[in-house]
């Protein structure tokens, strides 16, 4: 496989701001030869042989869960999904104690925590993350919280590399879209940090109560001005898609619910907020703006009918499945960089 070039065992994984574009660019690389192997049938390398990898969910996944778990196997090691509701934490246990007796178990650790299990209150999620990583002497790797998905950020910015070519200069619009439901910013954030680090001129396109986290818009403006980028927050979707190279529509919550959480905030009034915004659904005339050649991606779930419709999402111009097939290989090749000693021999 790859010679590296870097040395990422034992890390843990917060966000892919945590990691040097160096340590992105090699971890994507051992990616694209599990693709390549795995895509051609080959014999993959037993990297993770006789390691573990704990999988520990606050929050449901479809395919977090699946791609960690098929990733472990097909590199020799396995992961194991806890749910946290079947641990002690809900009895009293300390997240401390659960890390440490872990650590000894295996050679990794994933969290998940975001969403319901936090009651959408900003900065709960990481700060779980952020504890087992505190604890545990093996690599902790974020699953997603409520403000950073990592490997999802990795997985996208191979799709995009892979249907667009060289990305710096091209134009990357997270578009909010329409919900009934409640949905935190991890995707939204993981990706304009990434997009912005490799220089694409990234637009968050949302309604006037849906900023993102200021914090992290000022590091995607600062990761732009180091990668000849750029970062911009705007209210007109039209001119947002106009030109773009890739579409990302999803829904999140407003920052005055994230800021205090959904049952002090209020659900229902939520929601009749998101209704004010129903015309904020990516439909195959406003794609008709994008640059020719321009991508539609999605972290999934997708809400159909409400981000986006039917008629987008199964077009000709959405990657989505082949966004989520990265995953496999990204979640794997993460996996494989942070446990496994014989890359690095
Ligand atoms: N994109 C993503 O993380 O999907 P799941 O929530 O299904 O894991």
């Amino acid at each position: 496989m790859v010679s590296l070039g870097v040395n990422l065992y034992g890390r843990d994984l917060i966000s892919s701001q945590d990691w040097s574009i160096e340590e992105i660019e090699a971890t994507l690389k051992l990616a694209g030869e599990i693709k390549v192997k795995y895509r051609n049938k080959e014999l993959l390398p037993k990297l993770l042989e006789g390691k573990s990898f704990f999988a520990i969910f606050y929050a449901p996944s479809t395919r977090t869960r699946a791609a960690f778990e098929s990733g472990a196997s097909m590199l020799g090691g396995h992961s194991t999904f806890i749910d946290v509701s079947t641990l002690r934490v809900g009895f009293g246990e300390a997240v401390k104690d659960v890390a440490k007796m872990y650590e000894k178990y295996g050679h990794g650790i994933g969290i998940r925590c975001l969403d319901d299990a936090i009651d959408y209150k900003y900065g709960l999620g990481r700060a779980t993350v952020e504890e087992y990583a505190r604890h545990a002497d093996i690599p902790v790797i974020n699953m997603a919280c409520c403000t950073f998905h990592p490997t999802q950020g990795m997985q996208d910015l191979m799709t995009v590399r892979e249907k667009l070519g060289e990305v710096k200069g091209k134009k990357y619009v997270i578009m909010w879209g329409y919900a009934s439901k409640l949905r935190g910013l991890c995707s939204i954030q993981e990706e304009a940090l990434i997009m912005t680090r490799f220089g694409m001129d990234v637009v968050v396109a949302r309604p006037p109560e849906f900023n993102i986290d200021p914090e992290i818009a000022n590091t995607a403006k600062e990761n732009a001005k180091q990668s000849g980028g750029s970062f911009e927050e705007t209210t007109d979707l039209k001119a947002a898609i106009n030109g773009a190279h890739v579409v990302f529509p999803r829904s999140w919550a407003s920052w005055e619910l994230l800021k205090v959480g959904a049952s002090k905030f209020g659900v229902d009034k939520e929601i009749q907020l998101h209704n004010k915004y129903r015309n904020w659904i990516l439909t195959q005339e406003l794609v008709d703006l994008m640059d020719k050649k321009g991508i539609v991606t999605h972290v999934l779930p997708v809400l159909r009918g409400q981000e986006a419709t039917d008629e987008v999402m199964d077009g000709p111009r959405s990657v989505i499945y082949e966004q989520a097939e990265n995953g496999l290989y990204v979640k794997s090749a993460v996996m494989a960089v942070t446990m496994s000693e014989q890359l690095y021999k």
